[in-house]
């Protein structure tokens, strides 16, 4: 096992991150723009990187990470910015593993909200979902007002934004009951075109790492 550049994308505390070295010697980064979850993340891993920053613009030059995986922040951004800018960052060959909300995921939002916003919260899901439809027909998704950002994505939708940001060997991993799936490929290296790989990382890598 070769050392690898793993990039946590939306990395919260970077939980997922810590649990995502294989080599002593990995570069491990975690990118989020809530300056909370980041300094919590700094006490609890001290041995992970931590970059502030938009993961629709990603403070990294390209071909900088061999991996990128990330869990349930690519909802809150536009789905074809951020697949661009992932794979810019990654080096040819490199993978990416991203998971995304399901409609299991506004099933149990909505049952397990309580009380007067209810209503509001139903609305909110409504436009995530259409968002989702936008993104499913290959359009570009819109904000809720005051700039707020959420998407639930298709699995169709989620691996046409893939393959039109330029990943290959695009894969749409789904869990009965789960409220998140994931989405993996690889970006392509022109030097050994009809190489093909799979991710490094799967949902089963993250829920071990969920515990
Ligand atoms: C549901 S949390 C998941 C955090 C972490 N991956 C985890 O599993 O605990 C979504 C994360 O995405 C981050 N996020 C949302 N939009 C972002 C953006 N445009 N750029 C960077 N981070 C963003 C949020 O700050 C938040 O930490």
């Amino acid at each position: 096992m070769t050392r690898q550049r793993i990039l946590d994308f939306g990395c919260g505390t970077g939980w997922v991150l810590a649990k995502a070295s294989r080599h002593r010697d990995d570069v491990l980064v975690g990118i989020d723009y809530s300056l909370a979850d980041l300094g919590e993340g700094s006490r609890r891993f001290p041995h992970l990187s931590f970059v502030r920053g938009n993961g629709m613009a990603l403070p990294f030059a390209a071909a900088s990470f061999d991996e990128v995986i990330g869990h349930v922040s690519l909802p809150y951004m536009n789905t074809s910015h951020a697949l661009r800018e992932v794979h810019r960052v990654l080096a040819p060959g490199g993978s990416f593993f991203l998971t995304v909300h399901c409609m299991e995921y506004v099933r149990q939002r909505l049952s397990n909200g309580v009380g007067k916003g209810r209503w509001k919260d139903g609305l909110f899901m409504l436009y995530a979902i259409a968002n989702g439809f936008l993104n499913h027909c290959g359009f570009s998704q819109v904000s809720w007002f005051g700039g707020k950002f959420e998407t639930i994505h298709t699995a169709g939708g989620i691996a046409r934004t893939a393959r039109r940001a330029g990943f290959s060997g695009v894969h749409v991993e789904r869990r009965p009951g789960l409220i998140f799936f994931g989405v993996s490929g690889f970006k392509p290296d022109p030097e050994h075109p009809k190489a093909s790989r799979d991710a490094s990382w799967s949902l089963n890598h993250l829920l071990t790492a969920k515990g």
